[in-house]
């Protein structure tokens, strides 16, 4: 499948279950206008309903068209709108929602709300030649939608005030280090593909416990998040996932095939 927003590419492979999202201005460095927010949630709704039973999405790489992830918010909208957008249409909040991974693959500028959009998903695998970086001081304000919140969890509040202080823009490399990115590969396109078939290749209903599950870590004390594994668990051992993963480990050259059920 391959559709077209104003702003955005979907596409989704069928064979793969990967689904992709392009952020698609590529003369304002793929900046956040209004249209673009709400064309990243409608390709994620498009995307969420290509399930089936024999068709099933499984994960999702974000980017940016021609060689930028996203600038951030569109500075030429900004009085109308506050960054975050309306909470119920913000496109971060439905990224941190979906029910399947999301890869961020990042090349060239991610800055401001294009680093939030990054970090609102599961995964970011940078090119080393990105830029990142949270400018919004330099312009008398701070990243309107969570960016220190989200450095702060990734990377520490040192990290973090560092970064939306100075409003510097900071290499991959940098990134990787502090934790902020997962991978910078050396070929992105290649090693962001396997790593995206490799989580589509797993039980999707063990896939979204772990999603739900690491953003619990984040809300709650230890204890609390255990004990919500522990109520989780459970019901994944009914599933036939379960059933053909243990088959696929007791039978050897067999490769299990995971339904989601
Ligand atoms: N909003 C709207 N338009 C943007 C934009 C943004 N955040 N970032 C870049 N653009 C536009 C530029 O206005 C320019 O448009 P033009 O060709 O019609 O003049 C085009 O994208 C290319 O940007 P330009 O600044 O010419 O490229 P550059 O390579 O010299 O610099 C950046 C790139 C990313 C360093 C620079 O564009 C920049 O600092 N952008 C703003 C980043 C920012 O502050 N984001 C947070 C906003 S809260």
């Amino acid at each position: 499948m391959q559709e077209s927003f104003d702003t955005t590419t979907v596409e989704f492979d069928e064979d793969t279950g990967v689904g992709r999202v392009t952020l698609n201005r590529p003369d304002a460095l793929n900046a956040l206008s209004g249209q673009l927010r709400e064309d990243i949630v409608e390709s994620l709704r498009l995307l969420e309903e290509q399930n089936d039973d024999e068709i099933a999405l499984r994960v999702v790489v974000v980017s940016g068209a021609a060689g930028n992830f996203c600038a951030g918010a569109d500075i030429t909208e900004f009085e109308d709108a506050s960054p975050g957008g309306s909470p119920e249409r913000t496109h971060y909040q439905f990224i941190m929602d979906f029910p399947v991974p999301v890869i961020a693959k990042i090349e060239g500028y991610c800055l401001g709300g294009g680093l939030e959009t990054a970090m609102a998903c599961d995964f970011r695998f940078a090119d080393e030649d990105a830029r990142l970086g949270l400018p919004e001081v330099d312009l008398g304000i701070i990243p309107g939608a969570g960016g220190v919140q989200y450095i702060s969890e990734l990377a520490g509040p040192a990290a973090a005030k560092e970064i939306a202080m100075t409003g510097d823009h900071i290499s991959a490399t940098r990134a990787d280090e502090l934790g902020i990115v997962n991978r910078v590969p050396d070929d992105l396109d290649e090693a962001t593909q396997k790593f995206a078939e490799k989580i589509a290749s797993k039980p999707p209903l063990a896939i979204q416990t772990i999603k739900n599950s690491a953003r619990i870590s984040t809300q709650t004390s230890l204890k609390e998040g255990i004990d919500y594994d522990n109520k989780v668990f459970e019901p994944l051992l009914a599933t036939e996932d379960h059933k053909e993963g243990a088959r696929a480990f007791a039978e050897d050259d067999y490769e299990p095939e995971f339904k989601g059920r």
